[in-house]
């Protein structure tokens, strides 16, 4: 399990491997099928782990599905072009249309929506939104077309004798026109709940709750507000504190009055419905509701980020389905790419879409035919023999429900929660900070509790997890659908192992098991 024939200086984020050493996670996996990953031990026997960590999310299918593999090779046989930018893309095409008929089936009635291609989640998120900022930008210059024409009817009244003082006309002018200016030159504002994750670029790292990843870079893009989640009312109190409204002047009895017009402001709410890194945390359907009326209201595009919550695994393609909550733009990454290839795409809704984005955001590597014949296979792979991975999705997901709540009763002083749907749960440990045991404790105090988890799992019982970052104390389980009853089993003697030593802070055993 050691890192024997590592050069001496890891010059690839070396701190980071000094992290891995120090947990015991240091391990150079050579094979992976299915849910299992081997490494070779120091007489050179390959041993098998059971990976729940799953790619964080993007093995849907697995490591090297058959099929995945094949087409793979099948492309690189044929020698298909696979970087061959402004020509025809019938592969992306065919995905961007299975995409919309899996769309129509679970959200019957929808709209169209196009697709814009790119090669990570983070990257969906930026485009959906920059797209979102487009469209509120072209919103806002509309309004104050709209704003300039009324006030010029009201000044040639004015002009006119129709409608009072001219001076006074001119005071409240100025007045409007200090206002308008102000709103013109305020930053977007994104809302997004507290807890939510959506990426690490530059933008949407200020969609990202936790701080330590966002405030450093706060200066760099848009803020967001965060909502407090499933927090009936918050939302629309957080609204009514943020809206705000341009002004123009318009003539009614004789008088000048000035006229308020919702300033698009707002320019997309963000959520995941399951939040994954966050901590396995489900969005309630009374606050899709809320979400979705408060956003009708102040006319403001809700984004969907399904990068990890969609492909399949919470047993349907789209976790929004389950609620009915739909989006105007819905961002996939992860499984796209079946665990070989890195894509996203980001969904738009036509009614939404500005034609006017293809010509503003591109990328080098985006819709190339590697990624988007893969994309397209995994697609048929999940839809084939009428969408049996999303029922393999949900039973395994409800056996490992059950195994985790029963661990949860046997256990309540270890396991204090039990969150998530389908292939998508976490378990939550409860704090240790205040451990009898000073190992334990003292791992708790630091912040790396869930991964000294992780690390006896692994080495006590070849399973592999991990905490999600931004809540330490939950471990994911985010495996294929094709999980086997022995792979669960293996799994219960694992967790019901680690719970008792921490149930009799057995830390010596927790460090060295
Ligand atoms: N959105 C969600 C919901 C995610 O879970 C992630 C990544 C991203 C966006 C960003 O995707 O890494 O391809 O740029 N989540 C990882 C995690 C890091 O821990 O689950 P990316």
């Amino acid at each position: 399990m050691t890192a024997a024939d590592a050069p001496e200086l890891d010059l690839v984020e070396p701190h980071m491997l000094g992290f891995l050493t120090q947990l015991g996670i240091d391990v150079e996996y050579v094979r992976a099928e299915g849910n299992t990953l081997w490494y070779r031990d120091r007489d050179g026997r390959e041993i098998p782990v059971v990976d729940y960590a799953g790619g964080y999310g993007a093995l849907v299918l697995g490591h090297n599905h058959p099929e995945l593999v094949a087409t793979a090779q099948q492309l690189l046989a044929d020698g298909t072009p696979i970087l061959a930018q402004a020509s025809l893309h019938p592969y992306a095409s065919r995905v961007g249309a299975a995409l919309n008929t899996i769309l129509q089936r679970e959200f019957p009635g929808a709209e169209p929506y196009f697709t814009v291609f790119a090669n990570s989640g983070a990257e969906s998120v930026e485009v959906a939104v920059k797209h979102a900022e487009l469209d509120r930008v072209l919103r806002v210059q509309a309004l104050f077309q709209t704003v300039e024409a009324e006030t010029e009817r009201a000044r040639a009244a004015v002009a006119a004798g129709q409608a009072g003082d001219p001076a006074e006309f001119d005071r409240l002018l100025a007045e409007v026109t200090a206002h308008n200016a102000e709103l013109a030159g305020r930053a977007p504002l994104f809302l997004t709940p507290e807890g939510s994750f959506h990426g690490k670029l530059v933008a949407s790292v200020q969609l990202t709750y936790n701080a330590a990843f966002r405030t450093p870079f706060a200066a760099m893009a848009a803020p967001a507000r965060f909502v407090p989640l499933n927090e009936p009312g918050a939302l629309a109190k957080i609204v009514e504190a943020e809206r705000v409204s341009a002004r123009s002047l318009a003539v009614a009895d004789g008088t000048v009055r000035v006229v308020e017009h919702e300033f698009p402001l707002f320019c997309a709410f963000v959520l995941e419905v399951i939040q994954g890194e966050g901590g396995i945390r489900p969005v309630s359907e009374e606050f899709a509701r809320e979400i979705e009326q408060v956003c009708a209201e102040i006319d403001c595009p809700i984004v969907v980020d399904e990068i990890q919550s969609g492909l399949g695994r919470t047993g349907a393609f789209f976790a929004a389905s389950h609620l009915g909550l739909r989006a105007d733009y819905i961002t996939l990454a992860k499984g796209l790419g079946g665990g070989i290839a890195k894509t996203s795409a980001t969904l738009i809704r036509a009614g939404r879409y500005r034609k006017e984005f293809e010509l503003l955001h591109s990328s080098t590597f985006a819709k190339d035919t590697f990624s988007s014949a893969l994309a397209l296979r995994v697609l048929e792979l999940l839809e084939a023999d009428g969408g049996a991975a999303y029922r393999l999705a949900e039973r395994s997901g409800e056996r490992l429900l059950a195994l985790f709540e029963a661990l949860r009763r046997e256990f309540p002083e270890v396991v204090t929660d039990v969150r998530g749907r389908g292939l998508m749960i976490g378990l939550e440990f409860r704090d240790q900070s205040a451990a009898t045991a000073a190992g334990i404790r003292e791992a708790a105090q630091s912040g790396v509790f869930g991964y000294v988890l992780s690390g006896f799992l692994l080495r006590a019982h070849r399973i592999r997890t991990f905490p999600t970052a931004s809540a330490v104390n939950t471990l994911r389980f985010e495996p294929s659908v094709h999980l086997s009853q022995a792979e669960i089993d293996q799994l219960e003697t694992a967790l019901r192992d680690l719970c008792a030593v921490l149930a009799r802070q057995d830390e010596h055993r927790l460090f060295q098991g």
